[in-house]
């Protein structure tokens, strides 16, 4: 593997110190899509802290993507490990999480931040509130159903923009106050620098 295969983690890994409940550590992580020759991770370590906020940043193909889908129990069959410092875990139950192609829902504004915690019954207020933390209140509102706006290209919906469509699906993360890690696989893909700048804030 030469350096630009790699894919680099933002935080370092402490290898000497405890690792507590609540954080991640993926350890030796190989894995080989079954189609495939070549290794899409290659003893991949990976260590987050509890709260911790981590980018994984690298060229097209060097395995993010990969990596946040073995996390989330999408992709098995690798080698290594996953624990939380105690037992191997399961994560999937406490992740929300943006895939790379997000779902783009042919519902309405509302149901779509609804998707995201199928158990809380919203209210108008609360999904006015999602929509002003992910900066598309103003737009929602000057629709002329609001938030019952049907979306997509499917009958009579409204088309969101990309950008707009990856902060509803934000919202969507939003909506669910009981995960308790969020993976965002190219969150701001479509977004403009600014955009980005304020999605990081959120
Ligand atoms: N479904 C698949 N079947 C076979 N090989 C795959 C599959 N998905 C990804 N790969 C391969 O695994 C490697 C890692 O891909 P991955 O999608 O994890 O990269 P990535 O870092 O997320 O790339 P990008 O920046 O384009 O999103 C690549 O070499 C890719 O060709
Ligand atoms: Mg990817």
């Amino acid at each position: 593997m030469n350096y630009k295969d790699d894919i680099i983690i933002s935080n370092k890994i402490p290898y000497k110190e405890k690792i507590y409940m609540g954080d991640i550590y993926m350890k030796d992580i190989t894995y080989k899509y079954p189609q495939s020759e070549a290794k899409a991770l290659n003893k991949l370590n990976l260590y987050i802290k509890k709260g911790e906020k981590i980018a994984i940043v690298g060229y097209n193909g060097s395995g993010k993507t990969t990596c946040t889908n073995i996390l989330m129990g999408l992709t098995s069959k690798y080698e290594g490990i996953i624990t939380d410092g105690q037992n191997l875990i399961n994560l999937r139950n406490s992740i929300s999480c943006i895939l790379q192609n997000f779902a783009q829902y042919q519902m309405t504004i509302k149901e779509n931040i609804e998707a995201g915690f199928a158990e809380h019954k919203f209210t108008d207020e609360e999904i006015i509130s999602l929509l002003d933390r992910v900066g598309l209140k103003d737009i929602v509102l000057k629709l002329e159903k609001g938030i019952y706006t049907q979306l997509g290209q499917l009958g009579k919906g409204v088309e969101l923009s990309k950008g707009q469509w990856q902060r509803l699906a934000i919202a969507r993360l939003l909506a669910n106050p009981n995960a308790t890690i969020w993976i965002l696989d190219e969150p701001t893909a479509y977004l403009d620098p600014i955009s980005e700048i304020e999605i990081y804030d959120i």
